[in-house]
């Protein structure tokens, strides 16, 4: 997404009731390109898990403006006041995080990741999934921020995770992951409000996402790692597989949870984050928060949320 584009949304946003007021505030990051860091941030220079991350990043500023989309079509039908602040902090948080991922692809491209096929990959699975009426994108959306929302917790408390991925590299997921959290419920309350049958689209959602978006994830894995030269690494693969895959990895705390979404009662809310949101809100934001260097907005930020 163009700079420009991002803060003509923003003033945009700012000037509606602003999402900061319900505790979703759009925050203007700007990380610089992580120079000299390792080729593989992630899980100790493994390649494996790095090439997922990497795929993970190409998929954000498409994914993220489809999320956009599909809730933007909706925002003027909503009347409660509450709901429709915290739609203003879901774009402008969404916004922000395609153009910081953007930014960290390009440095993932230059690094040997093929970023661009991860991406024809993606916009092909999108494009699939915006022939589906509004209402349904807007499910798939919100079933995307349901997955979303557990990898952004494995990404603040997943040990392995936090103490081998580079310090540098991981500034950037660590304000995504506090923002997705935030904003974990908008996408899901809104579709909940417009759709007039939404728990047969809610449980369409999950195979529809699922079916676009997972062999172009794997094929776009695959030729990540071929590209690399990794892809007869065997014993790294195993040492991926298993703080990915393994009975505590990274991928498979989030898969534990993607069943909860089918339950009739469901609600986003029933992931309990906001211990997680509160401490890291503070080592990140607060008055020696780590990230507050990177944070452009911060004043008009603490302005709106008091
Ligand atoms: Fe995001
Ligand atoms: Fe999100």
């Amino acid at each position: 997404m163009h700079e420009q584009t991002v803060r003509e949304m923003m003033s945009r946003e700012a000037r509606k009731t602003n999402g900061a007021s319900v505790g979703i505030p759009a925050r203007l990051m700007d990380f610089p390109l992580p120079e000299g860091r390792p080729r593989f941030p992630f899980f100790g220079g493994n390649a494996l898990a790095s090439s997922l991350f990497a795929v993970f990043s190409a998929i954000f500023p498409p994914g993220e403006r489809f999320f956009v989309e599909s809730v933007r079509r909706f925002r003027d039908t909503i009347t409660d006041e509450t709901l429709k602040a915290q739609i203003s902090g879901f774009i402008g948080q969404e916004a922000i995080h395609g153009r910081e991922h953007e930014h960290l692809n390009t440095w993932l491209a230059a690094q040997g990741y093929d970023i661009a096929l991860a991406d024809r990959h993606i916009r092909f699975s999108l494009g699939l999934l915006e022939r589906l009426p509004p209402s349904q994108q807007l499910a798939c959306t919100a079933f995307m921020e349901h997955f979303t929302a557990h990898l952004a917790e494995q990404w603040l408390t997943h040990a392995e995770f936090r103490t081998s991925t580079d310090a540098e590299v991981l500034k950037l997921w660590s304000w995504h992951a506090i923002e997705e959290l935030e904003h974990k419920s908008v996408a899901f309350d809104v579709h909940a409000r417009v759709s007039p049958a939404a728990y047969r689209e809610r449980v369409l959602a999950g195979p529809l996402v699922l079916g676009a978006l997972l062999p172009g994830i794997a094929f776009s894995w695959g030729a990540i790692l071929v590209k690399q030269g990794e892809a007869l690494s065997l014993r790294e693969h195993r040492r991926g597989l298993k703080a990915l895959l393994g009975k505590n990895g990274f991928v498979t705390r989030v898969l534990a949870h993607v069943p909860d979404w089918f339950a009739r009662d469901f609600h986003p809310d029933q992931q309990q984050t906001d211990a997680v949101e509160r401490e890291w809100r503070e080592r990140l934001f607060g008055a020696q928060g780590e990230l507050n260097a990177h944070f452009r907005n911060r004043e008009a930020v603490l302005k709106a949320a008091a």
